[in-house]
């Protein structure tokens, strides 16, 4: 038997936006995506398409959706798009029409898949809008029940932009899906022929074995959450961007983490007592709705 392989890209949290009108856009992202961009012209071989991973705009208006259109349709290849929290931050019309070209879809879940390259990849949507965290609902595990009954021979890769909650710790529930869609969504996937999640939110780049599939977080186009800052104390941004080169053969999944030249310069800190002041605002919250 002759072995197969497939190169495609893993984009995440590009955060495409205005840095003139948006003070809560850290770094240049437009420039940081031309920079990547510029550092995919040697590849060899060609990807055969992206997944971009969410957090695509950083205010998720029809301007910026359509900016980031202009700057992932001249990479010539197919780019599978996912959602994430700041892409809905009001609604999903933006990305439906800035992106799509759609204005009749009724606010529904982003949920798709295709077959591309002979890797079927599969789609969730884990928004909710004005929601951080991420969440799946009953109708969309029916969905990916019968996605995943598709295209039976081709390995699968299934992206969305939370990641799946590792641990139960609902103080820190804005960072991944919540708990009991994880367990649910880890229950789908066994024995389903997936080689890998692919998702982004927390900024890192970073690998977990979950349930025997490799979760792949990207870094993004934005800036880099602190690695070294323990996640119960806040987070903290640093000046450096990157995304994934992946390449799928028949024995699974491999993802080289491609980092752009930064500075590591602080970009934005939400640390120390500012962060434990709005947990403890968390916890009377929390209490209060559990009396
Ligand atoms: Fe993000």
């Amino acid at each position: 038997m002759t072995s197969t392989s497939t190169t495609f890209l893993h984009f995440t949290d590009l955060h495409v936006g205005n840095q003139e009108t948006d003070s809560h856009l850290y770094s240049d992202t437009t420039a940081n995506i031309l920079q990547f961009k510029d550092m995919l012209r040697g590849l060899d071989p060609k990807p055969a398409f992206v997944v971009a991973t969410g957090d695509l705009t950083n205010q998720g208006d029809l301007e910026s959706n359509r900016k980031l259109k202009s700057l992932m349709d001249d990479l010539g290849i197919p780019v599978l798009y996912a959602l994430g929290n700041h892409d809905v931050t009001k609604s999903r019309d933006g990305f439906y029409e800035g992106v799509l070209d759609r204005t009749d879809h009724g606010g529904a879940y982003y949920d798709h898949d295709q077959l591309v390259a002979g890797v079927h990849v599969v789609v969730l949507d884990s928004t909710e809008p004005a929601k951080v965290g991420g969440s799946l609902t009953e109708a969309q595990f029916d969905w990916l029940n019968q996605a995943l009954t598709r295209h039976p021979q081709a390995p699968k890769i299934v992206a969305f932009h939370h990641p799946p909650a590792f641990e139960n710790n609902p103080k820190m529930e804005w960072e991944s899906l919540r708990w009991q869609d994880s367990v649910k969504l880890a229950e789908i996937l066994r024995g389903r022929n997936v080689q890998g999640i692919l998702c982004g939110h927390l900024h890192s780049d970073r690998v977990t074995s979950w349930h025997g599939i490799p979760v792949i977080m990207g870094l993004g186009s934005h800036g880099a959450l602190d690695p070294v800052l323990p996640r119960s104390e806040g987070i903290r941004m640093l000046s450096y961007t990157g995304f994934g080169i992946c390449i799928l053969r028949d024995s699974g999944l491999e993802v080289t983490f491609a980092q752009a030249p930064g500075n590591r310069d602080v970009l934005m800190d939400y640390s120390g007592e500012k962060f434990k002041a709005a947990m403890a605002k968390w916890e009377t919250k929390s209490a209060e709705a559990a009396e």
